[in-house]
């Protein structure tokens, strides 16, 4: 098999597909409160295009998709996609991010779609804090959704929180009894500078190494050896047995090295990394009579030069224009 390797001997075989801008929420880390642009409609790659796209690359070793948003559940019909997507061969892991708002009354298309795995955004367990952060009241819409996944069987069920210092992180221990209770897996993402205006600083960030400290005197972890690095998030179990939890620790300890995916944004821009100053125009390519062969030279020769790392904290780090919701999570 031919494989997307770039120059650093890193082979891409994960894609994330962002399908829709838009979201409900405006969590604060990630969106202003206002003002939000969305695409027009005629801007988003259809999902005929986007599975053109995934057909060329899935023979060159890209096997896992992802898709997120914005809010990927506010794309009408997104389980369509999923079921064409399924259909590809080599392609063997779809997954989904979401805010799970829309999931209870979606849930079952999307499984039976074909959907393999869901990652839930969940900051707070605390209605009152949820929307605070999400400038929404929704936190009994997403934990409907949540419930509703948990009943039909999907599993692992990861929930995502980015930690905040001063915000919603006296919730971490609150966090590890659900992991213990309920068997959700919970990973704490460390804060990152995306986009105007999200208020980021270095003291908001809390770093894995604290996380770990304050679960530990709690209920002790034991760390899951990674067979594979594939994964950014350092995995733990409780010594006892009961429960996940991941790191995802994109400040403090990148994991670059490993890093084995790439970006298409919801307006069809390939991306080789969330914080890439440059894109490659594939919906102009799409929708421009491109034929297999050009688009395929022009993806491989972008993995060719995709970036070493990110430089987060340290000199000569320029943050993206776009926020997290227009590149995609
Ligand atoms: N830092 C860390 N994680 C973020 N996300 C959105 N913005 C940021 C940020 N600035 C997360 C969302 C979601 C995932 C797609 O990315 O909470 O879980
Ligand atoms: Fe929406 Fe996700 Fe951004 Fe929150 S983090 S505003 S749920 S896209």
């Amino acid at each position: 098999m031919v494989f997307l390797r770039d120059r650093f001997g890193r082979t891409v075989t994960n894609v994330r597909i962002s399908v829709t801008d838009r979201c409900n929420f405006r969590c604060s880390y990630c969106m202003p409160e206002e003002g939000m642009q969305w695409l027009q409609k005629d801007k988003l790659l259809s999902f005929e295009e986007i599975a053109r796209f995934v057909a060329l690359v899935a023979p060159l070793g890209v096997h896992k998709i992802r898709l997120t948003g914005g809010e990927p559940l506010m794309r009408k019909e997104l389980h369509r996609l999923i079921r064409m997507l399924r259909a590809i061969e080599g392609v063997d892991d779809i997954a989904l991010t979401t805010n799970a708002f829309f999931l209870k009354e979606q849930a079952r298309d999307l499984i039976d779609s074909g959907l393999h795995r869901i990652n839930i955004s969940l900051d707070s367990l605390d209605p009152r804090l949820f929307a605070e952060i999400a400038r929404r009241d929704y936190f009994q819409q997403v934990w409907e959704g949540i419930e509703e996944v948990e009943r039909l069987g999907l599993r692992p069920i990861k929930l995502n929180v980015v930690l905040i210092r001063g915000v919603n992180d006296h919730e971490i221990p609150r966090f590890a009894e659900l992991a213990r209770s309920r068997g959700f897996v919970v990973r704490f993402i460390e804060f990152m500078p995306i986009g105007k205006d999200d208020g980021w600083t270095m003291e908001k960030v809390v770093p894995t190494t604290e996380v770990l400290q304050r679960i530990n005197a709690y209920a002790p972890l034991v760390p899951v050896t990674r067979l594979d690095h594939k994964t950014p998030a350092d995995t733990y179990v409780f010594a006892d047995g009961a429960g996940e939890i991941g790191f995802i620790s994109s400040v403090s300890q990148p994991f670059c090295t490993d890093c084995d995916r790439v970006r298409i944004t919801s307006d069809g821009k390939f991306r080789t990394c969330l914080f890439s100053l440059h894109e490659t125009d594939l919906r102009a390519m799409l929708r421009g009579g491109a034929s297999d062969q050009q688009i395929i030279a022009s993806i491989t020769d972008a993995i060719e030069k995709k970036e070493e790392g990110h430089l987060i904290n340290r000199p000569g780090f320029v943050r993206p224009e776009r926020t997290m919701s227009q590149i995609g999570g």
